[in-house]
């Protein structure tokens, strides 16, 4: 492995890997991995393909979170109309020297909450992939940005969000998926239970699409992989609230 650029992030160091064995190229910001990708731009991350194939229907799409582009560059090769969202402008510049993302995307920096509460257009589908060093998911994905988030879908819209857990005992991904359940989504959790630090991803679909809704997530977990679980967001039971682990090092 290479190092061929070097960066400063918002966050920590970025710094571009290339592998001299497979091409592959990946963006590090500070001891975190956010992309990583075939030389044109393909994302090697099974969560990054879920992702990509629950939007496959979408026309025009809204992505929170840059970093390598990868989910930006697939969603736009397939004609889709794409807005990418990010605080560090450098991400921009880096996916499309790096990464193969495509000039023609419109590129937006800026915070993703603050984005939202200014944005006024509406989506066929979102992608949420925001994180970095000391992010914490349960403090930046509060109910009122789960709202906002909702409030740009279309009515037949969809939207999925990528979020890193530490174990079993964090409670995040159901008060999230609870979050996005409110008003007029309905939300189900792709899981790997058992693993340390992994990727959850929390789908959203319409609520008034109950017996579509059903059929579609049961086909669509069956295209997933092996490994991940499907579930609904736990309640948390009278008197007992979820246990949010603080895995926050902000
Ligand atoms: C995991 S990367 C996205 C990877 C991308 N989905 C891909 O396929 O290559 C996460 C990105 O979120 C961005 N980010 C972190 N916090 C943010 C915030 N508050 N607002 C906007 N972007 C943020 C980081 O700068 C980083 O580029």
């Amino acid at each position: 492995m290479k190092i061929i650029g070097k960066y400063k992030g918002r966050l920590g160091e970025i710094a571009i890997w290339e592998s001299e064995q497979t091409g592959d190229r990946f963006y590090r910001e500070g001891e975190i991995f956010q992309s990583q990708s075939s030389a044109s731009g393909e994302s090697r991350f099974p969560y990054v393909k879920i992702m990509e194939a629950f939007l496959s229907d979408a026309n025009s799409v809204l992505l929170l979170g840059c970093g390598g582009g990868n989910l930006a560059t697939m969603l736009a090769r397939q004609g889709k109309s794409v807005t990418v969202v990010d605080h560090n402008p450098v991400s921009f510049d880096l996916a499309k020297r790096f990464f193969g993302l495509p000039k023609e995307i419109l590129c937006i920096v800026a915070d993703f909450r603050e984005y939202l509460l200014a944005e006024t257009r509406i989506f066929d589908g979102m992608a949420i992939d925001v994180g970095g060093p000391g992010f914490c998911f349960e403090e930046q994905f509060d109910p009122a940005t789960c709202q906002s988030i909702t409030a740009r879908l279309k009515p037949s819209g969809r939207a999925i969000l990528n979020m890193l857990v530490a174990t079993d005992f964090d409670a995040a991904p159901d008060m999230i998926g609870g979050d996005l359940s409110d008003g007029h989504m309905t939300s189900w959790i792709f899981d790997h239970p058992g693993r340390l630090n992994r990727n959850v991803l929390i789908a959203c679909l319409p609520r008034l699409r109950r017996a579509a809704n059903r059929r579609c997530m049961a086909k669509f977990s069956k295209t997933v992989g092996c490994g991940w679980a499907l579930r609904r967001p736990r309640q948390p039971s009278h008197g007992n609230k979820p246990v949010v682990v603080d895995t926050c090092t902000s």
